[in-house]
């Protein structure tokens, strides 16, 4: 359980590769602890570029990232720790040959005792849904396993935020189903969650916020009654039917 309350926040924060092409264009958002934020967007539109900054793995060219106040610490260990990523093919951050291992891995490195080490894992992996799956290699799990697997990492860690990138993509429903519940058992623990995702109508339901990305920008940051009606406007689909309905539990 994550005991304070924390604010994860971007401010005139712009970025390009090389080419000097904007991929991030004056980004200013703000997460909160405890939150579900969905965020979507075209292809290309710099959504994973921005996520990517949101723990320091990407430095801004302009403006900053601060948790709690304060801009993410430079080396990277502490900011890596208070915000997870979860990539769409989490298959290379998975750094143990068994499913308990690997995430005992970030609680071992941060110096805790083995009965806490432990109790992390077990909790992690509970809230998960992957307690049967403890001496399996990671790499033999299937999509959404993977996904949760990635997930129960970051929760092991005690993670203030959390930031899923496509986690839907290419599972079936039980797939999306048991991803979901372990998204919102993080969020009930505390946890600011980040989905990023084209499929509003999996989760939209139990979403706080819709951000909507274009051409580097946050062009809507709105709750989902506010926001919904305006997406398509943004090359992004609005599904039908009542908000109420957009989820796939
Ligand atoms: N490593 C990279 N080098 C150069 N351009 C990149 C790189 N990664 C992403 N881009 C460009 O940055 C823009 C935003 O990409 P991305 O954040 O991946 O979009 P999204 O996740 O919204 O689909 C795109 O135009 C993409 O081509
Ligand atoms: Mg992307």
């Amino acid at each position: 359980m994550i005991q304070s309350r924390s604010i994860l926040e971007c401010r005139e924060l712009f970025f390009h590769f090389d080419d000097t092409q904007p991929v991030l264009d004056n980004i200013n958002l703000r997460l909160n602890s405890g939150e579900l934020v969905v965020l979507t967007g075209p292809n290309g539109s710099g959504k994973t570029v921005l996520m990517k900054h949101l723990n320091g793995l990407l430095r801004p060219v302009r403006g900053d990232v601060f948790l709690n106040g304060r801009p993410l610490p430079r080396r990277g260990q502490e900011a890596v720790r208070a915000v997870g990523l979860v990539f769409q093919n989490p298959v290379a951050q998975f750094l143990e040959d068994t499913v308990e291992r690997d995430v005992a891995f970030g609680p071992r490195n941060m110096q805790l005792g083995a009965a806490e080490v432990n109790a992390r894992v077990e909790d992690a992996l509970q809230a998960t849904e992957l307690q049967h799956l403890h001496t399996r290699d990671p790499l033999e799990l299937s999509g959404g396993e993977q996904q949760r697997l990635a997930l129960a990492g970051v929760l092991a860690m005690q993670s203030e935020f959390v930031i899923l990138d496509e986690p839907f993509a290419h599972l079936d429903l039980p797939g999306v189903r048991s991803v979901l519940r372990a998204v919102l058992a993080a969020r009930d623990r505390g946890v600011g969650v980040v989905v990023v995702t084209h499929d509003l109508e999996k989760v939209l339901a139990h979403t706080d916020r819709l951000v909507v990305m274009r051409a580097g920008q946050i062009v809507i940051d709105d709750t989902p009654e506010q926001a919904l009606p305006l997406v398509e406007h943004h090359l992004v689909r609005r599904p039908a039917g009542e908000i109420s309905h957009m989820s796939w539990l």
